[in-house]
């Protein structure tokens, strides 16, 4: 199985790992800006090194997969490059910039008889796998509802770079941190949606004391026109209710990253908390049950090993097994549709300041 990653920023090692755990062979990497390669290159062994996927196809064109993990303005283009070559895609979150976007890439995906999936890596950590195994088996009954939160007090990812673009990212903490909603739906059996009410905020995006520890270097000649936050209400064509905050800044306690869901037989909490605000080594991930036993409330703790990566590496290793057929493919291309179609209804919403009908 011979993989090439397109994107030698931030997260390719994650996919590097990931593929390589799976027992495939990173064959090159390709990045417009080749130095960015070259570096990468210095920390995992790779092929070869393109300036971009055309390239890569014409000197590999044995390729199996392409890992797409460039802003997301190019995971449209280069994911139906990737397709209509024949290969399997692996393209990081969002899917894409939008749910037309990704409809035609769901398409591609059918035409060419590939696997399309996405790195909603939180569905890969230990305790959000954990979780899903008591909801199959019927522990937790009917899921109601849930709540769906990524809220960050201060943290804007650099300002003016691609994240704070809208034209190359498609939004701010909507479409940047749907992890969380993701992982909510997930649960809850990624039902219809049916409406949306959202509001979306555009505060402290000039304030560089709400800029986070990490992201990427702030550009002063770029564009800030993304929001910072937003909260949002979802019901579903089976009368499910999601309710979702995501932020970047706003003036929070600190920072939440957590699904809660009420269940009829038990609710649950998978939830990671960061030591010091953004950083992955200093985290603590839990996992709950609260439920009722022999006329008496019980809470359960459910303890799964620790993930650092977030499932980062054991989504992208999830890849490989699916194409392999070792292992089911832990997202599919028809759920991401329905994530983008809720992002579309939540900008849509928050601009008309009225609920929207997801259709
Ligand atoms: N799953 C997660 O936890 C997680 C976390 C952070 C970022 N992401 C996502 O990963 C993606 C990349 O983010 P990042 O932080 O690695 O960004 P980054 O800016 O660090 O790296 C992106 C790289 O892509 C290259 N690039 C841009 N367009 C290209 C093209 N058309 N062809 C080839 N190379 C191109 C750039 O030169 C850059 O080196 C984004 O979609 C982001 O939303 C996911």
């Amino acid at each position: 199985m011979k993989v090439g990653i397109v994107g030698a920023g931030g997260m390719a090692s994650y996919h590097y790992d990931g593929f390589t755990a799976a027992g495939a062979e990173v064959a090159a990497v390709a990045d417009m800006d080749t130095k960015r390669a070259g570096a990468f290159a210095k920390t995992r062994p790779v092929g070869k090194i393109y300036e971009s996927l055309a390239e890569m196809l014409k000197g590999i064109p044995d390729l199996d997969a392409v890992s797409v993990v460039t802003p997301n303005k190019f995971h449209k283009p280069v994911a139906l490059e990737a397709l209509n070559a024949g290969k399997h895609v692996f393209c990081e979150k969002p899917p894409a910039l939008n749910a037309a976007e990704m409809a035609e890439m769901l398409a591609a995906s059918k035409k060419a008889g590939k696997l399309l999936m996405f790195d909603f890596n939180n569905r890969a950590r230990p305790e959000s796998r954990a979780m899903m195994r008591y909801i199959k088996e019927g522990a937790v009954g009917n899921i109601n509802s849930a709540q769906a939160n990524w809220i960050r007090r201060a943290g804007i990812p650099g300002f003016g770079g691609w994240f704070t673009t809208r034209a190359l990212s498609g939004g701010g903490p909507v479409i940047d941190l749907p992890h969380m909603m993701d992982l909510a739906l997930h649960f809850m059996g990624y039902p219809e949606p049916a409406w949306c009410l959202a509001g979306v905020f555009y505060d402290f995006m000039d304030n560089k004391a709400f800029k986070g520890p990490w992201g990427i270097p702030d550009s002063a000649a770029g564009v800030t026109d993304v929001e910072s936050s937003c909260h949002a209400m979802i019901s579903f064509k089976t009368g499910q209710t999601l309710a979702v905050r995501c932020s970047w800044a706003e003036f929070v306690e600190r920072e939440v990253v957590s699904v809660t869901f009420q269940g009829t037989k038990a609710g649950g909490k998978v939830e990671r908390l960061f030591g010091i605000d953004g950083i992955d080594t200093t985290s603590f991930d839990s996992c709950r049950l609260f439920t009722e036993e022999y006329g008496v409330q019980v809470n359960r703790d459910i303890t799964a090993e620790k993930d650092e990566s977030m499932g980062r590496t054991g989504q992208a290793s999830n890849f490989i097994d699916a194409i392999t057929g070792k292992a089911p493919a832990l997202n599919t291309p028809e759920e991401a549709l329905i994530l983008m179609k809720i992002v579309d209804a939540m900008y849509e919403s928050a601009a008309l300041k009225k609920p929207v009908e997801i259709r």
